[in-house]
């Protein structure tokens, strides 16, 4: 198993994802809303990238109802939709057995720019632990892709995907690592030992304090408290 990881969604290279296993991280806060919402009884998300793409699905496609628009802006949510980006609004009340349209502005795009590759996960702190054992039990050559915050490296996706690459080796996967790699397992090694306290202290868990949203990252922080395992499919990307 070969294991990369991009630090932010430009490092990508289309072209070579086709036998690859891409694993998306966006902590803060798309990966953790995902993996909350599918938790918590949604049937299935689609990807929008952008605001009018999800309109536009939504309306043509005669859903509401069992749909629901969500995402944000700025990190808020988008005016007429359902839901914002707040891992804490997608209850079981809001979300059980619905479907979800979501549009992001670093999150879906890091998913959609993955599209070329032979499957696609997303991952957070919340669901560590059951993503990881899942790609080391399907084996693979893996892709591990930050979302980042508006084109800058951000420390939580980079944190997690050097403690996803720490689960692995721990899991006893012989994995040839490359420098990129190396380097988020540096990134777990230094910062690992806190997550909440790492990122409380990032460059977005201290815009969405500001906005506050302090609850929303100290709920991202916690490690493994879920089970699910999302695969993306293609169909489920609307661009
Ligand atoms: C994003 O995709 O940029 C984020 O999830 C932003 C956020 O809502 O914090």
């Amino acid at each position: 198993m070969k294991v990369n990881c991009c630090f932010l969604p430009h490092d990508i290279y289309p072209q070579s994802l086709f036998d690859k296993t891409c694993v998306i991280i966006d902590v803060l806060r798309a990966t953790s809303t995902i993996c909350t919402a599918l938790h918590n009884g949604a049937r299935q998300i689609l990807f929008a990238s952008s605001i009018d793409a999800a309109k536009n699905f939504y309306d043509t496609n005669n859903i509401s109802g069992s749909f629901l628009l969500a995402g944000e802006r700025n990190a808020q949510k988008i005016d007429g939709f359902h839901l914002g980006n707040s891992p804490l609004e997608f209850t079981p009340d809001n979300v059980k057995d619905k479907n979800i349209i979501l549009t992001t502005t670093n999150g879906t795009r890091a998913i959609s720019k993955s599209k070329n590759s032979k499957k696609i996960y997303t991952i957070s702190f919340l669901n560590l632990s059951a993503v990881a054992k899942e790609l080391y039990f399907q084996g693979g050559d893996i892709e591990i892709v930050c979302s980042g915050t508006d084109n800058e490296y951000s420390l939580e996706d980079s944190l997690c995907a050097g403690m996803l690459v720490k689960e692995l080796l721990n899991l006893g996967q012989k994995a040839d690592l490359s420098d990129a790699a190396k380097i988020a397992l540096a990134i777990a090694i230094q910062y690992g030992g806190n997550i909440e306290r790492s990122i409380l202290d990032s460059y977005h868990g201290k815009v969405l304090i500001s906005r506050g949203f302090e609850p929303d990252v100290k709920y991202c922080a916690r490690q493994s408290i879920m089970q699910v395992v999302h695969q993306v499919e293609v169909n489920d990307i609307i661009d």
